[in-house]
């Protein structure tokens, strides 16, 4: 059901969880993403968390673009393509890292390592040599949660230069690449957070019978909120309100996957916005799952 905070001047947020409500707010041009500073005092905080985080070189992180940004929605197909035919290959076999994947999930190494393996093994598809390691994937989760931390934790963040300290490495690590970036500080959390539900699960009498689909459905983690603006008035079935520019609106994702166990959702697979990675995600998870199981019954997996 949708959630409506409206104190004129401070915080005028609209939150949805259903699916169908989901799916209509997205698809409305009158809403976008978009980091321009507007609306309450609130919003505005919250706009500039976000840029402060995830705004590099000027431009906000792949994820983050409004739909007319040039190149974005050819970028993003190109990505798709190449991802795909990585799924294809299985690419991720060849990767120094796979075998680290493996046994986090298998549980026979520490769940702490699944972080580096994963953030490296994303960032190898860009950049050949991408390095990662304790102190790269603890930079990455703290610029991920920073959007979301209490505001004396955020100014903490900020004035002893630890934000600033992050993100200098994460940039130079992606060599100053936006799509690596993203996927090595933001993306990663949601590959991590299937790898850690799947060690959970690996354990659990009866596991290596489940079929793939309901695995994954499972254990797949996806976005907890995704950020839209109000460009232009609006009124919709899903406000009792007319919205007015400035007005924010979260998709709560996360939560809309969850409570529906609509799997098509958690890749927003019909959206202007699709995730190019999907099928990449989903062939991997599938790959390291099996294997996992493998070597958890004896047979190797490798
Ligand atoms: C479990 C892993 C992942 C999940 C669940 C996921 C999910 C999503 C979702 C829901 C969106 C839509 C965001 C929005 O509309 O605001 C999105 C967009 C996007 N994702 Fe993923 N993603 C994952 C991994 C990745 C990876 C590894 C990459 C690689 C770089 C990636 C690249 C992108 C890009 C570029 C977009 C923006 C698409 C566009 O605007 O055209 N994602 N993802």
């Amino acid at each position: 059901m949708a959630r409506r905070l409206h104190i004129p001047g401070l915080i005028n947020v609209l939150e949805v969880t259903d699916p169908g409500e989901i799916r209509l707010l997205d698809g409305d041009s009158r809403l976008d993403r978009s980091l321009a500073p507007s609306g309450g005092v609130i919003n505005r905080l919250r706009l500039a968390r976000l840029r402060g985080a995830f705004v590099f070189d000027g431009e906000p992180l792949p994820a983050l673009l409004g739909r007319e940004a040039e190149g974005r929605e050819s970028h993003h197909a190109e990505l798709g393509r190449r991802l795909d035919e990585g799924a294809e290959a299985a690419s991720w076999r060849q990767d120094t890292s796979f075998k680290t994947l493996l046994e986090g999930v298998a549980g026979q190494a520490d769940i702490e390592a699944l972080g580096p393996a994963a953030q490296g093994l994303l960032g190898r598809r860009f950049q050949d040599d991408y390095r990662a390691d304790e102190a790269t994937f603890a930079a990455a989760r703290r610029l991920n949660d920073y959007p979301r931390v209490n505001a004396l934790a955020a100014m903490r963040q900020r004035l002893s230069g630890q934000l600033r300290r992050d993100r200098q490495l994460l940039h130079e690590r992606a060599q100053g690449d936006a799509m690596t970036l993203h996927a090595t500080s933001v993306a990663v959390h949601n590959l991590v957070g299937a790898l850690e539900a799947m060690r959970a699960l690996v354990g659990t009498p009866g596991a290596a019978s489940l079929p793939q689909a309901a695995v994954l459905g499972r254990c797949l983690s996806v976005p907890e909120t995704l950020l839209r603006q109000v460009l232009v008035p609006l009124s919709t079935p899903c406000s009792p309100r007319r919205l007015v520019p400035g007005d924010l609106v979260l998709l709560r994702l996360a939560e809309g996957v969850r409570s529906s166990g609509d799997p098509g959702l958690a890749f927003m697979g019909d959206s202007w916005a699709r995730c190019p990675a999907r099928r990449f995600i989903l062939a991997l998870l599938a790959d390291t799952w099996a294997r996992a199981v493998a070597i958890r019954s004896g047979e190797g997996g490798r």
